[in-house]
């Protein structure tokens, strides 16, 4: 049985008052029966740390440097990552991949310095709705994927992978219970046939999860929790959402 993970992506959203009222209202809901996690902006780790410390609610990062350390102006490392007591760090978001051209050998990269250093890589796969259309999905979604499975080797088990349709992000359009389940399913089979251990992997869904449609999403056989953009930044929203991965 594989329990529900409810990860919230602040993106670049935040501040110090809002995140301590947003964190507050958090702690307060608890418990989950969920494993529940936020991935903040950089700065505010620290904070976030101190904030959840003492309870089972773990945070994270958006992104990582794709190189151990070094002259990387701007860049933040997978280790100082673990230095914050990052659980978790999104790679490969499609906000990535879109706006700082992220290949699929860069964001296996990442994954690869985030797990060498006990962060585990949240690794976001998911198709344009040109691709959708064009019946691409399962190659575009299954190409991101073995990239990362191919550079991990014998740890890729160790990975949580996100499903995230690029089309249902921040639009108010969700893929409808079926179609996630449906590449769930192929992504599972991925990662059963080069991992075996596929069937106690984490494949989350994300793109436009609200408190009124995460129930049914979460209820499909293959979807083991979300990763939550927009509605993660009210606590209330948040709170029905984690409560919905019952
Ligand atoms: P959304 O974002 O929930 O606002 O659609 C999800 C994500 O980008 O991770």
């Amino acid at each position: 049985m594989r329990n529900k993970l409810i990860v919230g992506n602040w993106k670049m959203h935040g501040s110090r008052p809002a995140n301590a009222e947003l964190l507050s209202g958090i702690l307060a809901a608890r418990p989950f029966a969920a494993d529940v996690a936020v991935c903040v902006p950089f700065p505010y780790l620290f904070e976030a740390a101190a904030t959840l410390a003492a309870s089972e609610i773990r945070w994270g990062a958006q992104d990582c440097s794709a190189h151990d350390q070094g002259a990387y102006t701007g860049e933040v490392s997978a280790q100082m990552l673990a230095e914050c007591g990052c659980r978790y760090a999104l790679v490969g978001h499609s906000e990535r991949r879109a706006y700082h051209h992220e290949s699929d050998a860069l964001v296996a990269e990442k994954a690869k310095l985030l797990l060498a250093r006990g962060v585990t890589p949240i690794v976001c796969v998911g198709e344009t709705l040109a691709e959708r259309d064009a019946g691409q999905t399962e190659d575009v979604v299954k190409r991101q994927l073995s990239v990362v499975i191919h550079a991990l080797a014998h740890c890729a088990s160790e990975i949580v992978v996100a499903y995230e349709p690029v089309w249902a992000i921040g639009t108010g359009r969700t893929a409808t219970p079926e179609q996630a389940q449906q590449v769930h399913a192929v992504l599972r089979a991925q990662l059963q046939a080069a991992t075996g251990h596929g069937e106690r992997m984490k494949i989350l869904y994300g793109g436009s999860v609200k408190a009124d449609n995460a129930a049914t999403l979460f209820a499909m056989p293959d979807i083991d929790g979300g990763l939550i953009g927009g509605a993660s930044l009210k606590a209330a929203d948040f709170v029905a959402i984690c409560r919905a991965a019952a």
